[in-house]
Formats: C-alpha cells, sequence, structure tokens
C-alpha cells in the first residue's frame, strides 16, 4: 500500500499534474508539436488563415472547426505517410470571428455559410517527419467534407418516406454531415463518424401539431423555434415548419473513404437513428461484423449491430466495397443490464456493494433486422428512423450519457465511457443502479464487459465497471481495484483508444474536478489494473479529442480551447499565443529521441 509499483508495459512515464494552464502539458521527456489548425490549408488553393478576412469559399478549403475524432490509416508498411482523418464536430460562430463582428441575433449570410463549411470531416496526407512529428503534405487524398457534401444514404430506410424531402424526392441523397463527434478506423480503412447532437441545427419544431410526429420530434430535443446559429434564414432545410423531414436525414452514423477522394460518402441506416457519439467495429468468430455506437444523452441507451454477410479482410478497394455494404444489412440491438448485488447495497452513493464489484449480466435485445421489426407496434421503418423510441419500448437500461464504445484489440473485452449524468436520481428522473450507480453523477465511470464465449455475435454478456471516476480520494470512486493513493484524478471520460499492449487510453470532457481535461492511460489487466495515469493536459476550456495512440506517437484534437470565455475577454491564445484568436488544433506528442522507434511512447 503507498508502495509505487512496476509500471504496466506501454505506461512508463511520469503523470502530469492537474493545472488550469493555457498550454498542453506532457511528461518530462516528451515533446509535442502541432499537426494543423483550424483554418490551415487542406485542398490546393486553399489562402493561408486569416482571421480577419474570413470566407466561406476559403473555409471549404481550409481546416474546420473543433476538431473531434482523429483517424490515422498508414499507406505503407512503415507507417511513413498516413491519412489523417478529423471530425469537425460543431462550431461556436461567437469565437470564429473578431469581437463585435459577429451579432448573434443577425448573422450575415456569408457568416453562415462559412460556419456550414466548418463543419464536416478533414482528410490530410501526413508525412512522419524523422526528427518527430506530423508534417501535413499537399495530395491528392486531401479533403474537405462539409454540411453541403452530398452523401448516399443506404440500408434498409434508404429511399423510405420519412427521409423524403422536397430537394430530394428520392429519400437517398443527403447534403451534408452534422455534430461528427467520436469514430473509429474500419478494419478495411474507412473512417465511420457519429452525427451527435444534430438537433441544434432545426429551427420551428413547435410549428408540428400533429401528436405523434411532435412526440418523435421532442424524442430526439428537436424544440422550439428560432435556432442560435439562425440557418434557417438562409436555407429552409434547416425549418422544420417548411421541411419536416429533413432532420430525419441527420443522427446516423457516416462511412467516409479516405483512399478514395471521390467516393461518395454513406449514410448506413441500419445502425439506427440517435445522437451517435460514434461507432466501432469488431469482428464476429464466425467472420461477421459487429457495431457498437453509444447515443450521449442522459438516460439513453447503448447499441450494437450485427451484420448478415462476412467481412472479406483487407483494403483493396474491393475489400472496402464489399465490407462497407456489410453494415446495410444486419440486426440491431439495444443493451440491457442487470447487477448482481442486492439492490439495498446499491444507494446512489457510489460506495461498493459487499461483492466488492458493480458487475452483472447484460442481454442484447434485438429492435429490427432489414425489414422486420422486433418491437410491437412498430415498423422496421419506424424502428431505424425513431430508434429511441424502439429502445424504450423494449426496456433497455437507461445510462449515464454513453460516450465512445470500443473494443479491446488485445483482450477482446469492449469498454464504454460514460462521461456524466447529474440528473441521475433526480426526481423523476431514474434511480442508481448497479452499472450506474452514483445520483448526481459528475465524474463518469467506465465499463467494460466481455461478450459470451468472447464473440461479438453473443446476445448475452458479462459486465463491470473498470472505473468510478472523480478524486481518487473520494468514497465515491473506483480504480479497477488498484491503490488509490497512487492514481491520477480523473474526470469524465470521453474518447477510448487502446495502444499495442491493450492498455486503454481516455480522453476527458468537462472535468468537473476544477482542473482541465486531459489523456489518461490505464492498464486493464494484471496487477496495474486500474492505475490511471495522466499523460497530458490540454489548454483552458479545451476538451480532450481524438485520441490516436501508435507505438510512438500519441495525437490528440485540442477541440474548444477557450470556450468558456467571450470574444472580449478571452480565455485561452491557444495555440499562437500573443493576442491571437484560440485555434481549435490537432498536437502531436512523442518520446524525445524515440520517434519511430517502435513501443516507446510509454517506456
Ligand atoms: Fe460530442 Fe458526446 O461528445
Ligand atoms: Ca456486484
Ligand atoms: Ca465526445
Ligand atoms: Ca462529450
Amino acid at each position: 500500500n503507498g508502495k509505487p509499483s512496476r509500471p504496466a508495459e506501454g505506461t512508463d512515464f511520469e503523470p502530469v499534474e492537474p493545472n488550469t494552464a493555457d498550454a498542453v502539458h506532457v511528461p518530462d521527456g516528451y515533446e509535442q508539436e502541432l499537426v494543423i489548425r483550424w483554418g490551415d490549408p487542406v485542398l490546393p488553393g486553399a489562402p493561408e488563415f486569416d482571421f480577419h478576412n474570413q470566407t466561406a469559399a476559403a473555409q471549404a478549403r481550409q481546416f474546420g472547426y473543433n476538431n473531434d475524432f482523429v483517424g490515422l490509416i498508414p499507406q505503407d508498411g512503415a507507417g511513413r505517410r498516413n491519412l489523417m482523418v478529423v471530425n469537425h464536430e460543431y462550431t461556436t460562430e461567437p469565437h470564429m470571428f473578431p469581437a463585435g463582428s459577429y451579432d448573434a441575433d443577425n448573422p450575415t449570410e456569408e457568416q453562415v455559410r462559412i460556419a456550414w463549411a466548418a463543419h464536416g470531416l478533414s482528410v490530410v496526407q501526413t508525412l512522419r517527419d524523422p526528427r518527430g512529428g506530423l508534417r501535413v503534405l499537399p495530395s491528392r487524398y486531401n479533403r474537405r467534407i462539409t454540411a453541403d457534401t452530398e452523401f448516399e444514404v443506404r440500408g434498409p430506410v434508404a429511399g423510405s418516406d420519412p427521409l423524403k424531402t422536397s430537394a430530394d424526392p428520392s429519400g437517398r441523397s443527403v447534403l451534408g454531415t452534422l455534430n461528427n463527434c467520436a469514430g473509429s478506423v474500419t478494419p478495411w480503412g474507412t473512417v465511420l463518424s457519429g452525427e451527435e447532437n444534430f438537433h441544434q441545427y432545426f429551427a420551428n419544431a413547435d410549428s408540428v401539431t400533429d401528436p405523434v410526429e411532435a412526440e418523435r420530434l421532442r424524442r430526439y430535443g428537436l424544440a422550439g423555434g428560432e435556432t442560435s446559429r439562425k440557418w434557417e434564414r438562409f436555407d429552409k432545410r434547416w425549418d422544420i415548419a417548411e421541411e419536416p423531414h429533413e432532420p430525419h436525414r441527420f443522427g446516423w452514423v457516416v462511412e467516409i473513404d479516405p483512399h478514395d477522394p471521390h467516393a461518395k460518402p454513406i449514410k448506413h441506416t441500419a445502425l439506427g437513428r440517435f445522437k451517435h457519439e460514434g461507432a466501432a467495429i469488431k469482428i464476429t468468430k464466425d467472420g461477421r461484423v459487429a457495431a457498437y455506437s453509444g447515443d450521449d444523452e442522459r438516460f439513453e441507451y447503448l447499441y450494437k449491430f450485427v451484420s448478415n454477410g462476412r467481412y472479406k479482410p483487407g483494403r483493396s478497394a474491393h475489400a472496402r466495397r464489399h465490407n462497407s455494404r456489410l453494415l446495410d444489412d444486419g440486426t440491431l440491438y439495444v443493451a440491457k443490464f442487470t447487477g448482481d448485488s442486492p439492490a439495498s447495497e446499491i444507494d446512489g452513493s457510489g460506495r461498493l456493494p459487499s461483492d466488492g464489484e458493480f458487475d452483472g449480466r447484460g442481454e442484447w435485445i434485438p429492435l429490427a433486422s432489414g425489414t422486420t421489426s422486433h418491437v410491437p407496434g412498430m415498423t422496421a421503418e419506424e424502428v431505424y428512423v425513431f430508434t429511441r423510441l424502439a429502445a424504450d419500448r423494449v426496456g433497455a437500461t437507461k445510462m449515464d450519457r454513453p460516450e465512445d464504445v470500443e473494443p479491446n484489440p488485445v483482450t477482446g473485452r469492449v469498454y464504454a465511457a460514460l462521461t456524466n449524468n447529474t440528473d441521475r436520481g433526480a426526481a423523476g428522473k431514474a434511480a442508481a443502479d448497479e452499472i450506474n450507480p452514483r445520483d448526481g453523477n459528475r465524474n463518469g465511470h467506465v465499463l467494460e464487459w466481455e461478450e459470451d464465449r468472447g464473440d461479438a455475435v453473443s446476445t448475452t454478456f458479462a459486465w463491470r465497471l473498470l472505473l468510478v471516476c472523480g478524486d481518487p480520494a473520494a468514497a465515491d470512486t473506483y480504480f479497477g481495484g488498484f491503490d488509490k493513493s497512487q492514481v491520477s484524478p480523473i474526470s469524465c471520460p470521453d474518447n477510448l483508444a487502446f495502444d499495442s499492449h491493450g492498455n486503454l487510453w481516455v480522453s476527458t470532457d468537462g472535468n468537473a474536478l476544477g482542473s482541465n481535461d486531459g489523456l489518461f492511460a490505464v492498464p486493464v489487466q494484471g496487477r496495474e489494473r486500474g492505475h490511471v495515469k495522466q499523460f497530458l493536459t490540454v489548454p483552458i476550456g479545451a476538451e480532450t479529442c481524438g485520441p490516436v495512440v501508435t507505438d510512438d506517437v500519441v495525437l490528440v484534437a485540442v477541440q474548444h480551447p477557450g470556450e468558456g470565455g467571450t470574444p472580449e475577454n478571452p480565455q485561452s491564445h491557444w495555440p499562437d499565443g500573443g493576442n491571437s484568436p484560440a485555434r481549435p488544433s490537432i498536437v502531436a506528442v512523442w518520446k524525445r529521441g524515440r520517434f519511430g522507434r517502435p513501443g516507446h511512447i510509454g517506456r
């Protein structure tokens, strides 16, 4: 007890102390460098960023705003060249323009078009610099996807009535993707990205009087009149009174093929419609494709899709096309969890029950398979488009904001970040249970489960909590059974990644302990299981996204630095310093002298 233990393979670094600096702090002996910032050129002919003279045409060729998910896809055996794919989740216009030039009540059309162009994704080719870091190359692979890019709708509800609009009577062609939060690189080398809080872009839900339609909108948080961004003034598709079906065309998992800059991106309806944090793939023992996905809102659910068809290994154009099609035909499930401790021992305080674990069993409840609904009173079409309502009906377990879900490639177990839920146990809301064991959950927890027979096709599983986050000195925290006097405080887990040793890396969003957000490494096996160590911190007001953890470099997306400030009183000038505006950016971190030498990121 209290004795420093021998670090797990891959986590041998001195933890970074919590802080509130306007900087990225990394462990002693590590180096950092910017890879790309909001506004930096992506496409040929893109101008350099000019904060005082922005145009939509320039932004559509430059790196977008508020980078979130980062995927790094090697193009050669040595990983010298990589395609880097980045989500641009959302815009905060007051931070994007010089003080006094953005009137939230009356944005100009050009400002609104800049915001459309700042959403979506970027693809850039990068070259590893032997001295450290990644250089963005001018390349034919470089691509911007924005709120105007055409997507192909695929899967069971492509072409169905709820997806048809006056601009798209086919119901198969959608312009744009919005609020792309987390994501994953598929085994076939494409990227899946979740459309999360899409409700905020649509105006005038309160014009809908039909009670069934109104309930469907309400269940997705579509409410009220004008939106804060006022996009509806410049394109009627953002106005539900004009285009009642347009919101049904968002809230999907999208797939981007970065190897083919001309490939039309896809919206996969078979994975259901909700506030997808992201989606991540695991191959089943019989070669099918399972996709895990969380719906990030208080009291929402965890989902799994399992394909009917079988995976073809490889990243050839043929394999990419084949495997992408697998995501259009299968069964969509939602998770139900039961605890194994008596209800009397689960009192909302977060104290461990007498068996020493928050743990139990779970089952995947089928919602729909192709054109067949498994939900009484709902058609398959309704299940896919209004998935939340389907999950409500089958008694799925209401969770504390499911964020990223990722399978561990080393152990095969699956992990989910449950970021927080301050409404847990509030009047009229669901009370604490063994899997969401704290009322007023401010710091979140991390869930681990193992599908029965270790097979992602199983419809039953065993689960336990790996971390109950917060101040390790507090009685309501748990660090996988590890000695709490040795761990870093961690709050509000969001994105998850694994290193080649199978250690879990957790990035945070909204640290409720008063320090900046950061990135943490935690072994999940052996004597070091639960030994959380902070690897880096991000600037004030920022959220830590990405992350990518390879054997010799870590990439994080620093999202919304200085978001708590105002244009008149900026909180952050990161990364350029002085009086410059804060710019969301990607940062590379490596161990000094060890870049390009595998196995050394945490050693
Ligand atoms: Fe966009 Fe759920 O974080
Ligand atoms: Ca238990
Ligand atoms: Ca997130
Ligand atoms: Ca989040």
